[in-house]
């Protein structure tokens, strides 16, 4: 084995990041949170940059402060719309997904557009009220100055948005295999996502 994608979508705070982080450390593959892509651009675009001029110009620095914050999520799903922002990041997606020795990639379109031929598709959801919870525990935990309803209403907004998109919309491929976290604590998702994985394989 040389090349295989696992590609995890899905809306906001669903665990994608969790997921695939724990699926990467499992198989031994590279692991790239698209997000932080978006995030990245959203931050400059903050400071006044051309979101364009930001993307084409996103350096591996540009990755590293902290991007965590709901003010930079709406920021990156407000360029997110830019089909020139989403062409500027596809090149580096793609050759990160074609790495030897396998990658994991999360975001919003790898199942359906950065990576329409990967071996492993998964879209990982779950209900917008335990989405906000969970990102509103994480963000109480690293000390933000957030609300119950703020951070609902993040969720929704950039759900919204992201589905609604014209270009490269939020939605599971067709190929995709729906995992639903709803009810499920981290290591029985991260297990659903293992087996899916391990079947790609050819592994069961
Ligand atoms: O990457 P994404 O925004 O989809 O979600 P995440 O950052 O992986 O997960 C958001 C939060 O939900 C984290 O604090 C996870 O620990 C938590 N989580 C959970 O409580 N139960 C799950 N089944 C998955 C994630
Ligand atoms: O962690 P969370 O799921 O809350 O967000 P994220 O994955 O860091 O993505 C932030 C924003 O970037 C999303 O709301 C999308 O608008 C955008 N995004 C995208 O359009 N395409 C991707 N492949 C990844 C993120």
């Amino acid at each position: 084995m040389t090349r295989f994608t696992v590609a995890i979508d899905g809306p906001a705070a669903a665990g994608k990041g969790t997921i695939s982080k724990a699926v990467a450390a499992h198989f031994g593959f590279a692991h790239l949170d698209t997000g932080l892509l978006y995030r990245a651009v959203g931050a400059k675009v903050l400071t006044g940059v051309d979101p364009v001029r930001a993307a084409k110009a996103l350096t591996a620095q540009d990755l590293g402060g902290d991007l965590r914050t709901p003010e930079v999520a709406q920021a990156a799903s407000r360029v997110a719309v830019l089909p020139d922002v989403r062409a500027a990041l596809v090149t580096f997606q793609r050759d990160f997904a074609l790495r030897e020795g396998g990658a994991v990639l999360d975001g919003r379109d790898i199942g359906t557009v950065i990576c329409p031929d990967a071996q492993v598709k998964l879209f990982v959801t779950a209900s917008a009220a335990v989405r906000a919870e969970r990102r509103f525990l994480e963000l109480l935990d690293k000390g933000l100055d957030v609300t119950r309803e703020e951070v609902l209403a993040d969720v929704i907004a950039r759900d919204t948005r992201d589905r609604e998109r014209a270009e490269a919309p939020l939605k599971p491929a067709d190929d995709a295999v729906v995992i639903d976290t709803s009810d499920m604590n981290i290591e029985d998702a991260v297990g659903a996502a293992v087996a899916q994985v391990q079947k790609g394989l050819g592994l069961t």
